[in-house]
């Protein structure tokens, strides 16, 4: 589904890079956790995936066919196939929640259509579903400029949900939820991995959640892939050498060093 070969990705000349030879091939309906302490390269990686960053080595494909070097054209289509929840949202600021949820399907419809803002009553249904499936059913007529942190992230999420092209990548999609929230909107996105088969890249700063809900753990640490291990053999020691800490003494992974 996605592979990335030597990637290498300088921000600015002369700078150390923010991906160091990064190779990576996630399978059609992996759930992948990307962890790694921050400024690690996550966002970046998952940038070079969607082709918002170019790398300055290496080949990003995505189902078979290269992101980098691809054209607007190609690269418009490929986003299409691709729900991304941002880290800083993205979302429309005068738009309500149900229509930033809406333009997940502007890829799907024809141009006046969005413009006119016409959306069909299917669209429309799945995205009021989708609001409600995260929490917000109540919200849906709300300008997202007022509603909160949290709220709108779960807007992000809704609308990384109804794209429908079957591969959802998450940069922090839980950052900003209370615990029981984050749960449940991983427990969506896994659900859709379940019943869909979506591949979802997630990248998390929790690695209890990593380990719970994902089937891979790759961490990354000053651009490199330091582990790539099915969640299932990663043990709280692996997760703290990866981060460079010391094995915890009681098994609480990522703890800092006593
Ligand atoms: N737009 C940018 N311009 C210049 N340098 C950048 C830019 N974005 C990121 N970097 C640098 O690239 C490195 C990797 O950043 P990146 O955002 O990918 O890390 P991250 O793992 O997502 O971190 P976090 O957990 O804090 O979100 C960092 O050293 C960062 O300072
Ligand atoms: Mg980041």
């Amino acid at each position: 589904m996605i592979e990335l070969e030597g990637i290498t990705h300088r921000y600015r000349e002369g700078q150390p890079p923010a991906l160091d030879g990064v190779s990576l091939v996630i399978g059609a309906g992996e759930r992948v956790a990307l962890l790694g302490p921050s400024g690690a390269g996550k966002s970046t990686l998952l940038r070079c995936i969607t082709g918002l960053v170019r790398p300055t080595q290496g080949v990003v494909r995505f189902r078979g066919r290269p992101v980098t070097g691809a054209s607007p054209g190609e690269l418009r289509a490929i986003r299409k196939e691709i729900g991304v929840i941002f880290q800083e949202y993205h979302l429309i600021e005068p738009y309500t929640a149900l229509g930033n949820v809406l333009v997940g399907r502007f890829g799907h419809l024809p141009l006046w259509r969005v413009l006119l803002g016409l959306f069909p009553r299917a669209d429309r249904e799945l995205a009021r579903r989708a609001l409600a499936q995260v929490g917000l059913a109540d919200q849906a007529q709300v300008p997202v400029r007022r509603l909160s942190g949290g709220q709108r992230q779960r807007v992000a999420v809704a609308r990384a949900l109804v794209q429908g092209g079957g591969v959802i990548l998450g940069d922090e999609p839980v950052s900003n939820l209370d615990p029981a929230t984050a749960r449940m909107v991983l427990e969506l996105l896994c659900e859709g991995n379940r019943r869909e088969g979506t591949t979802l890249v997630l990248s998390l700063h929790a690695p209890e959640l990593a380990l719970e809900f994902c089937d891979r753990i790759v961490v990354l640490r000053a651009g490199r892939v330091v582990l790539d291990r099915p969640a299932r053999e990663v043990t709280p020691g692996d997760l703290a050498a990866a981060y460079g800490l010391r094995a915890p003494a009681s098994g609480a992974p990522g703890a800092p060093p006593g």
